[in-house]
């Protein structure tokens, strides 16, 4: 007979959590959710003009890019080793069609093109959304048919399977429809794979909430909506966490190749519920313009430490079980690293 307790149910004083802990290195040996520049993908607003860098009010360090100032953003992306950029058209008209987001000399075909020229090592990703590009701000096509002002779904997929293949023809690496359309992603997959395009993945925004968390970047991409909101496609924040997962279960059987969540932070539970249901499956979390513009904020004023902070929530997403992080921390967090 042995009066040890079983292996590993040892209590105090045996068992002191605290031995882990004991000195920076012991720390370092047993963390285990890393982070690593390859992971983070940088988002950047490009706009038609000349050596042009608009700074975004509401979001500090960043700014509206002219296509040949983003050719240094993609070379500084490639030395940092960051797993890729996002790119966002901000056209020089907006129409009611969004004719700029159909047309092969439009903004993103343009950025495309430049940023292939700076480096190949950075995947070029491709938001795909209507929002930028309409003088109603809307993801897709207006309609007034059910007697509420809203988008008409079917009537969008059609548009947004065109913006796929104008991006892919250009050159993008990864096509990122954010517009929570239903059936977006069959639709799309459908015309790359018709246009010859069989091999350019999809990143959906899956489980894209209705968020109040997106103001800046509706600042900086210059797309809030000038009639009524998003909540008829975005999902609803209060929505059954398990509502995500059908999200996610649909795009996937659509043709998805990796998920998003989005925002981050205030959603971490449901990125863990996706994490667990779908394993195998690559998951990217965005956090959002608003996550960073708060912690700009109150860093500004000597409330918190921006760099402690931001790697904190990056790995907290991380933890919760993204492999991917879309953040406008990217190349702060790669340097922060080093
Ligand atoms: C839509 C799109 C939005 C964001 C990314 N893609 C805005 C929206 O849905 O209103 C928000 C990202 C952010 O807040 O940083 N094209």
């Amino acid at each position: 007979m042995c009066d040890l307790p079983p292996a590993g149910h040892a209590g105090f004083p045996t068992t002191r959590l605290r031995r882990l802990r004991y000195n920076p290195a012991i720390r370092r040996l047993v963390a285990s959710t890393r982070l690593a520049p390859a992971q983070l993908i940088l988002p950047l607003f490009v706009r038609p003009g000349e050596n042009l860098v608009r700074p975004i009010a509401s979001m500090p360090g960043h700014a509206q890019l002219s296509p040949d100032r983003l050719a240094d953003e993609i070379s500084q992306a490639a030395e940092l080793g960051l797993g890729g950029v996002i790119l966002f058209g901000i056209p020089d008209k907006k129409d009611r069609a969004g004719s700029d987001a159909l047309s092969a000399s439009g903004i993103i075909p343009q950025a495309i093109r430049v940023a292939k020229r700076a480096s190949h090592d950075v995947p070029i990703i491709t938001d795909l959304c209507f929002c930028e590009y309409t003088d109603h701000g809307q993801c897709g096509v207006p309609s007034d048919a059910t007697g509420r002002t809203d988008v008409d779904n079917d009537a969008t997929l059609e548009l947004l399977a065109q913006q796929a293949v104008v991006h892919a023809r250009a050159g993008a690496d990864v096509i990122a429809p954010s517009g929570m359309m239903d059936g977006m992603v069959g639709a799309i997959r459908a015309a790359l794979d018709h246009a010859g395009f069989s091999h350019v993945p999809i990143l959906s925004y899956a489980a894209k909430y209705a968020s109040n968390f997106y103001g800046p970047f509706r600042e900086a991409a210059e797309s809030a909506p000038q009639f009524g909101n998003r909540r008829g496609y975005q999902m609803d924040p209060a929505a059954a966490a398990e509502q995500a997962l059908r999200e996610v279960e649909l795009d996937l059987a659509e043709g998805a190749d990796m998920v998003m969540v989005k925002p981050a932070l205030p959603y971490l539970d449901i990125l863990r519920r996706v994490r667990e249901r779908f394993p195998g499956v690559p998951l990217a979390a965005y956090q959002v313009s608003g996550e960073y513009a708060m912690v700009k904020a109150a860093a500004e004023r000597g409330w918190l430490d921006e760099q402690a902070i931001a790697l904190e929530t990056l790995t907290a997403i991380r933890r919760a079980g993204a492999e991917i992080i879309l953040t406008y921390w990217a190349k702060d967090a790669a340097r922060w690293l080093a």
